[in-house]
């Protein structure tokens, strides 16, 4: 089926005077009903605190927030529901990989390897492991089409790499990368590969036991959820090796004066009262996106993102930065000559159109790209071809009004 526009309230006023376009889905997602009532239910009728009260309603509470884990292990296909750990979201994930998993196997030089269309989260923990640990970080370079370079990927990962961390879409390029190819070169070389996958859960249908990725991480809120619950998944026989970050309640068996012995999978990695209403709100989020059905959805906003780039590649003085082909996700960079980024975010916004415009916490790639800045236009289901036309229709004035030389 095909999404209800009508079902997200939020896309239903105006800014500055104009109806709202909302084109900043890889920065997070609108809600649909469906979920914010899931969050008002939850508190109006549910709220305990889980796995500790031995009454009705903490076995409520507690079996909501269960459920919600199911929901999570069938979305991505998880073998197993101790396989999945709620966090904050895939920063939090990604971290916690770094810290407990990268820091026990990883060694002095050693190397991490990952790409250079990583954003800020799928690097910054890298760089601070291999400082700690004195291992190296070293980067997969892209083609001229900005894919990732496969020969250069064959180059990096070595025997000496231990781990290769590496998006399944870029946030800024809309390139989709060759997991499962990635996934065989790296456990071929004895590395582990942990996939972030941020801006591919929302827009495709993910089989993390068919990538064979180690760890995946990814946020609720960019796929319709709510803000701070995210997941991370990892593959059983490797969380059972991995000592928690946080300790505290929730995540122990029992504790002596000295010493203490930790739960099992997955609770040992989810100390203090989590994020309850966040769980349940994801489980809502999985359970709007499985009605409409992913497949619609990837298939709708690839037919919105192929019409976007045919529209926006005949605007004189652009310059789009992604591969412009069959498989580049919902995510659209661009250049206008002449005009900076930030002025046409600002241009689009007085007509109500939001974009995000900068260094997309990339800034690696913008450097890489010898660039500062783009525009971004992130296509989600409730998008339409009519708001891509007004997108374009804006884009077109706003050249008018700086001017720009076609000559
Ligand atoms: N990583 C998010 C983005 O691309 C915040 O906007």
């Amino acid at each position: 089926m095909k999404i209800n526009r009508q079902d997200f309230p939020l896309l239903n006023q105006k800014i500055n005077g104009q109806q709202l376009i909302y084109f900043d889905n890889a920065a997070t997602s609108q809600k649909p009903s469906a979920v914010i009532k899931s969050l008002k239910y939850y508190y109006e009728n549910n709220n305990a605190n889980v796995h500790r009260g031995i009454y009705s309603l903490s076995e409520r509470a507690t079996s909501q927030y269960e459920a919600s884990r199911d929901k999570v292990k069938g979305f991505i296909n998880a073998k197993h529901r101790e396989e999945i750990i709620f966090t904050r979201g895939t920063t939090e994930s990604i971290n916690w990989v770094a810290q407990s998993y990268g820091l026990a196997n990883v060694k002095k030089d050693d190397e991490i390897v990952i790409s250079i269309m990583e954003h800020h989260a799928n690097i910054l923990p890298w760089q601070q492991l291999a400082k700690q640990v004195g291992a190296k970080l070293k980067y997969i370079y892209l083609n001229d089409d900005f894919t990732l370079d496969m020969v250069d990927a064959k180059n990096k990962i070595t025997s000496a790499t231990k781990i290769v961390a590496i998006t399944q879409a870029s946030n800024v390029l809309g390139v989709i990368n060759p997991i499962k190819t990635l996934s065989k070169l790296a456990h071929d070389n004895g590395a582990v590969i942990v996939v972030d996958g941020a801006q591919s859960v929302p827009h495709m249908l993910v089989n993390v036991v068919d990538l064979d990725a180690d760890f995946f991480a990814f946020s609720a809120h960019k796929m319709m959820g709510p803000t701070g619950i995210g997941v991370l998944y990892g593959k059983r026989d490797l969380l059972e090796t991995m000592t928690p970050l946080e300790l505290g309640g929730e995540m122990i068996e029992y504790v002596t004066e000295q010493s203490a012995t930790f739960q099992s999978l997955p609770w040992r990695f989810e100390a203090g009262t989590p994020n309850i209403a966040g769980a349940v709100g994801l489980g809502a989020a999985i359970d709007y996106i499985q009605l409409v059905g992913m497949s619609n959805i990837s298939t709708y906003e690839s037919e919105l993102t192929k019409y976007a780039l045919t529209k926006l590649k005949v605007i004189k003085g652009i310059q789009i930065y992604g591969p412009r082909n069959e498989d580049q996700a919902n995510i659209i960079s661009f250049k206008l000559s002449g005009v900076h980024a930030h002025d046409v975010a600002t241009a689009l916004d007085q007509e109500g159109i939001a974009v995000r415009a900068g260094h997309h916490c990339a800034q690696p790639l913008m450097q890489y790209l010898n660039i500062k800045s783009t525009v971004r236009v992130s296509i989600a289901s409730y998008n339409t071809k009519a708001e891509i036309d007004q997108l374009v229709t804006v884009l077109k004035g706003i050249q008018d009004y700086f001017q720009y030389d076609f000559t």
